[in-house]
């Protein structure tokens, strides 16, 4: 963005105006709800509620806050996701610290959340050892953090095979006040886990990105998400392969594998664990009403 489209000598800036000018310069340069997008930049700059951006049209911006917001939309307009930029997104309502050594935690993944917690909450018998969930590729923690924070029982295993990400999930465990009830493990799949340790549910959302049809994804995905946190292998179905070959050697009898799986791909997940003795209890649509989450016990034929 030039400078001049924000201020000249002595030319003084309403929000409005802002909102404006900087709606047409990220609509150009191809970011998706644009107007919405600035709003929320311009709010966390300001450290007010985007909703009393409508209250203040008129109010000129400092220099400062000038500078600060150009910036911002500059790197928008570059495509780094929001998230990057605000440095934190939420999640099942809890701010959920976000770096570039993280996947930004996706709407559908808070579904698998609920589902998680709800069977936690369920399962948890009175006065008998407490229940117990691995998250298999943390990330950010948001999924542990979030069951941890929703089932007060529970204690969590969070899996991760990158180091810089599980700094972001330990960081996020102690924000929420929940880093006593989380164990965090790095580790390459079921491979890193060095006990055996067994479970009630075993929650993921792996990477499941056909490998090729990365290039083929939006920039803010496809420069910004860390290519761990995408890549599923050539069909995307690596590591549901795992799952489906392993876990149950990680789940106490009765236990659970929730997943979550890529638009387009339930078929094969569902044929993938029919063929590895798993009943398929349940499929689970995201908010456009596709399937992406799928509940799993073990025992089919
Ligand atoms: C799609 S991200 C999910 C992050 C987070 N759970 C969420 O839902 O936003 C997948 C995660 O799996 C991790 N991962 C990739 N390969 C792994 C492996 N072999 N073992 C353990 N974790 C792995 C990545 O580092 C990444 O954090």
């Amino acid at each position: 963005m030039a400078p001049s489209r924000f201020s000249g000598i002595g030319e003084s800036v309403t929000v409005l105006e802002i909102i404006q000018r900087s709606t047409d310069f990220l609509a150009k340069k191809g970011v998706d709800s644009p107007r919405l997008q600035i709003e929320l930049l311009l709010a966390h700059a300001l450290k007010i509620p985007r909703l009393n951006l409508y209250l203040d049209f008129e109010r000129q911006l400092a220099e400062t806050d000038i500078e600060v917001v150009r910036q911002m939309v500059k790197r928008r307009g570059h495509r780094e996701p929001l998230q990057h930029i605000t440095g934190s997104t939420s999640f099942c309502g809890l701010e959920i610290k976000v770096t570039p050594d993280v996947l930004v935690p996706r709407p559908e993944t808070e579904l698998l959340a609920e589902r998680a917690w709800k069977f936690l909450n369920d399962r948890a018998p009175a006065g008998a050892e407490p229940p117990s969930a691995l998250d298999f590729g943390t990330g950010s923690g948001c999924l542990a953090v979030a069951m941890a924070v929703h089932a007060s029982a529970v204690r969590i295993w969070a899996l991760d095979i990158s180091e810089a990400a599980l700094e972001v999930a330990l960081q996020n465990a102690a924000f929420h006040h929940v880093s006593d009830r989380i164990q965090f493990v790095r580790g390459d799949g079921f491979d890193g886990l060095c006990v055996q340790p067994q479970f009630d549910l075993i929650v993921s959302n792996p990477p499941y990105v056909p490998s090729r049809e990365i290039e083929a994804l939006q920039p803010e995905v496809r420069d910004f998400d860390p290519r761990l946190a995408l890549d599923g292998g050539a069909d995307g179905l690596e590591f549901f392969r795992g799952f489906a070959a392993k876990a149950k050697n990680f789940l106490r009898p009765a236990g659970k594998l929730m997943l979550e799986f890529g638009d387009g791909q339930e078929a094969k997940l569902q044929k993938l664990l029919v063929e590895n003795a798993w009943l398929v209890e349940a499929v689970g649509r995201d908010y456009s009403g596709r399937p992406r989450i799928l509940v799993a016990q073990p025992g089919g034929s």
